[in-house]
């Protein structure tokens, strides 16, 4: 295939061209919507008064709880959350009323006059807290393997302990926001910066209670998204369609950067407590974990994400007897959801803490024991996926080629030897992570394409682009089945009425999804156009018999040296002939299962794999600390686009390391977020990435691949940023060998593990 440029929406990036909700010129009559937002995380709502703020000059409605026409509900998986409450407030800054004027400012004082009594109530803000009270969403979920009693009673080393990772505020640039936009008398359109059109569409016709046909919802492109707007959209979303559907005006949300982070979910905190047996060597024979997330006042995606965290609770390992318990914890703050890796690398960091103590117990290398654990194929997984190709031994073995592993400990101890206030330290991550939605009914998709008759391309699917790229991608698979230049397609906005019913774009699903579907509508076509094709090279004097190719926008017979036919003289003449031009391709992934009664099944299609070093200086006065060298092997079949998966490992390693050594969510012991803008929150910037970044791409040839090969890249690699705070807790074990550095590792967090 010929050159790719980088990618679709390169140019309008670059040139500042590229639009986003919220950048269009103002409608007539628009309404601007700000909120009233909760002051307490937990009461009883005596009253809610809006009298003065319905009369200030300027403002049309005011709207809570008594003015939903249908469902006060926007709940979907497990229906608990309204859109307004009615009588209980359940966390700091949970909109209690939305006010609609002729402009934010004016909205913005109204809101001022909204009067509220309550009795306040004790707020239950730690995980602890609501797992001693039983505050779960449902009931404990459980995988078991083996015989994890029996088992424990063989081993030579049994160690125990105890594990915390943090929250992590999402950050994408744009913030939540949406346009509703009355349309016909029964359609209203929504602009919505949703990850899940689907989900907007159907909460929407629940809450308005009216059919979802009466509401389309669009997403032209996304201003990141990072999982926080899978399903954390949709409360914007529903309320803007309700403003528009009851006032019959445009109406227009865009949440502040401080109203955002204080009134939406993060990335789950996640407690666990382990025990782990294993033999004298250092093989793991046994595993108990239970693994109990915060997740907030609603359960959103939290049983979705617990159980994601349950499964990769093995990481790499084959642990032939194990027992992983999971509760999802329900607290007073804002719903926790969905943010890249989705529990994954919450369960992963508990495994890779207690194979940092088989290590440092047994005073054997890390990476000795990782690799006598590594995953064979023919090894089955807690969950009882069979696995096969596995990466895990061979990316682990490149890395540490890589980053010559061997030497470079050697420096390292001779560094801490020479040096005593800077110290140095290695931490090794690797990655196993299972790709599809493990609600397997959520792995399908839809594509629409039209070859419009001058043989250029309009390609529609459920994906949602969101500055992965994935508009390039399925680009990338409709260009080549039918044999056409990239720059001839364009993939248009994700919109419900050319692709209704829209899997979220997640789970890193959304190429191999819509990737697939788009290849079958293009398939479709090719079909369609060969038989024409064919005629009018028989016309030219070729074979009747030969194969037709279809390359680079020409058309011909397979041996000819010259092509005389183009593709668009094959689309007009099938446009001539009646031959349909436009196809629907839908894609279903095969062979999923998953049975949450036995814990058993095959949750994922495939995994992906890699590993990670790094290597960092800590200054053991100030707490601060650099990143040496970060050596990076990630396997991901055969790549659609080499940089933009590139692109996509390197943003993810840096958002990871950001989550665990810099990104601190803090409330105060009121459960208000205390983090709610960059002042307040610290994400990583240009000069935090490694000095030394060293990403190698493994092509691999697996039978568990999915569009032409591929692989999905964009959550697993946010996975490999803790191998940086593996390598700070290694530096300040070479100090003090028993310090528990805890999560974050910010420059607070390594001084107090010193001392
Ligand atoms: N990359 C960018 N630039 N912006 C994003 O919001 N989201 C990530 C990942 N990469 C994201 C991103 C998350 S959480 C997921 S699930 C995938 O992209 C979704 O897209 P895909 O399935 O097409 O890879
Ligand atoms: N990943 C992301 N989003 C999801 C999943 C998942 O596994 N399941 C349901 N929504
Ligand atoms: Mo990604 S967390 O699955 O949107």
């Amino acid at each position: 295939m010929a050159k790719l440029p980088y990618h679709i929406n390169g140019k309008l990036h670059v040139s500042g061209s590229s639009r986003f909700i919220g950048d269009e010129a103002p409608l007539s009559g628009m309404l601007y919507a700000k909120f009233f937002f909760s002051p307490v995380a937990h009461a009883r709502i005596l009253s809610l008064n809006h009298s003065r703020a319905k009369i200030f000059p300027g403002v049309h409605a005011v709207l809570c709880a008594q003015d939903v026409p249908g469902e006060n509900m926007i709940g979907h998986v497990i229906k608990d959350e309204p859109l307004f409450p009615e009588s209980k407030i359940m966390y700091q800054h949970q909109p209690l009323a939305m006010v609609l004027a002729e402009d934010e400012s004016i909205a913005e004082a109204a809101v001022g006059l909204i009067g509220l009594e309550y009795e306040e109530l004790p707020p239950i803000l730690e995980i602890t807290e609501a797992d001693e009270r039983g505050e779960w969403y449902i009931p404990e979920r459980k995988i078991e393997r083996g015989d994890v009693k029996g088992a424990f009673k063989d081993c030579a080393h049994i160690l125990e302990g105890s594990s915390f990772s943090g929250g992590q505020e999402h950050f994408y640039m744009e913030s939540q926001r949406v346009r509703a936009i009355p349309v016909d008398h029964d359609l209203i359109h929504l602009l919505c910066a949703t990850q899940s059109t689907m989900e907007v569409q159907e909460v929407a016709s629940h809450v308005l209670g009216i059919p979802a046909h009466r509401i389309a919802v669009e997403v032209p492109r996304l201003g990141g998204a990072f999982g926080g707007k899978e399903r954390a959209a949709t409360i914007w979303g529903v309320m803007a369609a309700l403003g528009a559907y009851l006032t019959r005006r445009p109406v227009q949300i865009i949440l502040s950067r401080d109203e955002d982070m204080r009134a939406t979910g993060k990335r789950h905190p996640f407690l666990s407590n382990w025990k782990i047996g294993c033999d004298a060597q250092g093989k793991i024979r046994a595993w108990d974990i239970e693994l109990m997330c915060n997740g907030g006042a609603y359960a959103d995606l939290s049983v979705a994400i617990l159980e994601r965290a349950m499964f990769h609770a093995d990481n790499i390992y084959h642990i032939p007897n194990a027992r992983i318990r999971g509760r999802a914890c329900r607290t007073n703050l804002p719903p926790n959801t969905a943010f890249r890796g989705f529990g994954g690398p919450q369960g992963i960091f508990v495994i890779e803490s207690a194979i940092e103590k088989i290590a440092r117990i047994l005073g054997k290398d890390p990476l000795e024991i990782r690799k006598i654990n590594a995953y064979q194929n023919g090894d089955i997984a807690p969950y009882g996926q069979i696995i096969k190709d596995s990466g895990a031994t061979k990316t682990l073995d490149l890395v540490a080629k890589n980053a010559d592993y061997q030497n470079s400990l050697s420096e390292i101890r001779k560094f801490n030897k020479e040096n005593r206030i800077l110290k140095q330290g290695m931490g090794i991550m690797p990655v196993k992570f299972g790709i599809s939605f493990t609600t397997a009914f959520l792995n399908q998709g839809s594509a629409l394409i039209w070859i419009y008759i001058d043989g250029s391309v309009s390609v529609s699917t459920g994906g949602v682009e969101m500055g992965q790229e994935l508009n390039s991608k399925v680009a990338i698979v409709v260009a080549k089945v039918l044999g056409i230049p990239f720059e001839r397609i364009r993939v248009e906005s994700s919109h419900t009425q050319r692709t209704g019913n829209a899997s979220p774009t997640a789970a890193s699903t959304g190429s191999d999804i819509n990737g697939n579907a788009a290849r079958i509508a293009a398939e479709k076509l090719r079909a369609n156009l060969e038989p024409i094709a064919a005629k009018m090279l028989a016309e030219q004097g070729n074979s009747p018999d030969a194969r037709v190719i279809f390359e680079n926008g020409m058309v011909y017979c397979a041996g000819t040296e010259q092509p005389k036919l183009s593709f668009t003289q094959v689309v007009v003449r099938a446009h001539q002939e009646r031959v349909a031009l436009g196809a629907y391709g839908y894609y279903a992934t095969p062979d999923l299962w998953f049975d949450r009664e036995l814990g058993e099944g095959r949750p994922f299609y495939y995994y992906v794999y890699g590993a990670a070093i790094a290597r960092v200086e800590l200054n053991t006065l100030s707490g601060e600390h650099r990143i040496i060298s970060t050596h990076i092997v990630h396997e991901n079949g055969k790549s659609l686009h080499q940089e933009i998966d590139m692109g996509q490992v390197t943003g993810a390693f840096v958002q990871g390391m950001g989550w665990c050594t810099m990104e601190e969510v803090v409330a105060d012991n009121k459960g208000r977020y205390l983090s709610a803008n960059p002042s307040t929150y610290k994400i990583p910037g240009i000069r935090d990435i490694p000095e030394k970044l060293d990403i190698q791409l493994v092509e691999s040839d697996s039978s568990e691949a999915s569009v032409f090969g591929s692989k999905a890249t964009g959550e697993p690699p946010l996975i490999y940023g803790m191998a940086v705070f593996f390598a700070l807790q290694d530096a300040i074990r070479s100090v003090k060998p028993e310090a528990e550095l805890r999560f974050p590792a910010t420059p607070e967090a390594l001084i107090s593990a010193l001392q």
